[in-house]
């Protein structure tokens, strides 16, 4: 079987980050499937399609073209819609709320469910994300759930805007991340929560070096 390390939890907790060291030290593969979200997202509003639109919704969930790939200019991953490259309008919170809409339709996370397990290769793989270890990657040996109270989690998501060069302030983004997370947890299909199994951290107070130390020592290989 395939391994499988999964890292749920709410906005701005650090599951990107940590999920990127974890994979590096362990050398699998990683999925961010929040892009796949968000990606999804920017595709439907490029082409004006309504949410109340299902068959539309889709028909382009089916046809998505997107692919992750090393950007030889900057070495990092990137994502690329119809072949252009997309990374940084898919981290602005206008996409991320977005996504969380689209991301309440239960048919439309179904077909957006092969895609994501697509990325379990050889030798194993770090998934990110709301439900990886609840509903994708149900039968993953190892979970955890990353939590951090909502002003530290607004703390890290600004400081991450800003790395990347978006504007933003610390109430708004507090609003943003409460408004999210509220959406995530409280939808009908896949909404976050800790799977049964899970390693609960709370990160408030810690570094990420320590998360990750944690992270580390539950997986066997
Ligand atoms: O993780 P990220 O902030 O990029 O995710 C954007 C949005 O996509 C989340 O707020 C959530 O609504 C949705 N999402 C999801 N399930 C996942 C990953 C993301 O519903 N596994």
């Amino acid at each position: 079987m395939i391994p499988v390390l999964t890292i749920d939890g709410p906005s701005g907790v650090g599951k990107g980050t940590v999920a990127n060291i974890v994979a590096a030290k362990l050398k699998w593969h990683i999925l961010d499937s929040g892009a796949i979200y968000r990606a999804f997202a920017l595709a439907a509003f490029k082409r004006n399609i309504q949410i109340e639109n299902t068959h539309q919704l889709l028909e382009l969930a089916s046809n998505l073209d997107l692919k992750f790939a090393q950007n030889s200019a900057n070495n990092a991953l990137g994502v690329y819609l119809d072949n252009q490259e997309v990374s940084s309008e898919l981290r602005t919170e206008k996409t991320a709320e977005l996504a969380s809409k689209f991301a309440m339709i239960g048919q439309l996370r179904e077909s957006l469910l092969i895609r994501q397990q697509d990325f379990r290769q050889l030798p194993g793989l770090v998934a990110d994300g709301r439900d990886m270890g609840t509903v994708v990657f149900k039968d993953a040996p190892y979970k955890v759930f990353l939590t951090a109270n909502a002003e530290e989690r607004a703390k890290r998501r600004l400081k991450q805007l800003q790395q990347r060069g978006i504007a933003g302030n610390i109430s708004h983004t507090l609003e943003d991340v409460k408004k999210r997370d509220e959406r995530d947890v409280s939808r009908k299909h896949s909404p976050l929560k800790p799977s049964k199994e899970a390693l609960i951290i709370d990160t408030s107070d810690l570094t990420v070096s320590e998360v990750v130390t944690k992270v580390m020592a539950l997986v066997k290989v």
